[in-house]
């Protein structure tokens, strides 16, 4: 292996510097070289390319987004994106190529991989955590970090005014940023995509609150069955007037910042294990850690959004809010 391609796509979510620096090291220290793309398949098509050295990775650790920037191409989709990528990939002699994204990218990727003959690795990088086979994608940890940073926030007004504060947080179709940051922030209740009856169960629940807190954080994920914060904010003031409530969506806020700790831990192990994977003639799959462990999970499998909402730990959150 002499050459490697690599992409940051969808996306961008914090960590993903840290495995682009871990993937140029790693590679540098077994002389491959790195050619970068900036925005994702739509760097590629347009061959806008950098030479990633060691030096050129250095001090992006432990900053947020992405030096290679990241888009979400709808050409790469057509017949004529793929065949120019892979010209491109051709007059680079490339003989193998990393994607870091999430599930859009990965099917870009498996098709990458199944029309250009050449070695194709992903990295799961998305806030949203709705990818199988690696407990966190690069951007969860983080995210739920800023999440749970906000909720105190709000909760100090919450408390100080005897409010209500409809929360919401990002995820897709996914409420696995929700879960995690309601049980770290000490939220009353969560609204998430997976279930439905969210919402009676909130008005149900009111009834045994106690009357000592009156100050409540409710989760809502953005895809959750009525639409979302400002949807539930609407039916709750209705529901409860004299109740004084708030809203408040957080946005892309919770695609920022500086990774955590863990975050840069995680997607450097990736990023190292990639590499590692292309040497030993992987291809089609992405790499996670799974129980501190690294694991290989082909594409088509990775994509296929049964990350199941841990039923114990909303049971847990159900206790723990009473
Ligand atoms: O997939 C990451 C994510 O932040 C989702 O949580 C959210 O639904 C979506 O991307 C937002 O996309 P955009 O940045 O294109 O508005």
């Amino acid at each position: 292996m002499k050459k490697i391609g690599l992409i940051t796509s969808g996306g961008d979510a914090p960590g993903m510097n840290a495995c682009i620096r871990a993937i140029v090291r790693t590679a540098r220290a077994e002389d491959i070289e790195v050619v970068g793309f900036y925005r994702g398949y739509e760097g590629l098509i347009n061959n806008d390319s950098v030479m990633l050295t060691k030096s050129s990775v250095s001090n992006i650790i432990q900053r947020g987004g992405t030096i290679l920037k990241t888009a979400r191409s709808a050409r790469f989709q057509t017949p004529e994106g793929l065949q120019q990528a892979i010209a491109v990939i051709q007059q680079h002699q490339l003989d193998g190529f990393i994607v870091i994204g999430g599930d859009g990218s990965f099917r870009g990727a498996a098709e990458l991989a199944k029309n250009s003959g050449i070695k194709v690795i992903g990295c799961p990088g998305t806030i949203d955590n709705d990818l199988v086979g690696t407990d966190f994608t690069i951007g969860y940890d983080t995210a739920i970090n800023t999440v749970t940073e906000a909720i105190d926030k709000l909760r100090d007004t919450a408390e100080s005014h005897d409010r209500i504060f409809v929360v919401e947080v990002m995820g897709r179709d996914a409420g696995l940023i929700a879960l995690r940051s309601a049980i770290a922030g000490g939220a009353e209740a969560i609204l998430i995509p997976e279930r439905t009856g969210d919402l009676e169960r909130l008005l149900e629940k009111k009834k045994n609150w106690r009357k000592s807190k009156k100050s409540k954080i409710i989760i809502v994920a953005e895809r959750e069955e009525h639409g979302g914060a400002v949807e539930i904010g609407k039916i709750l003031k209705k529901e409860w007037p004299d109740l004084d409530i708030r809203v408040t969506v957080l946005g892309h806020i919770q695609r920022g910042g500086s990774p955590t700790c863990m975050e840069r831990v995680n997607a450097s192990l990736i990023g190292y294990y990639a590499v590692k994977a292309l040497q030993q003639n992987r291809t089609n799959e992405m790499v996670g850690i799974v129980n501190k462990m690294v694991r290989y999970t082909p594409f088509q499998d990775a994509v296929k959004h049964l990350v199941e909402m841990n039923p114990e730990m909303i049971k847990i959150l159900e206790v723990l809010s009473m």
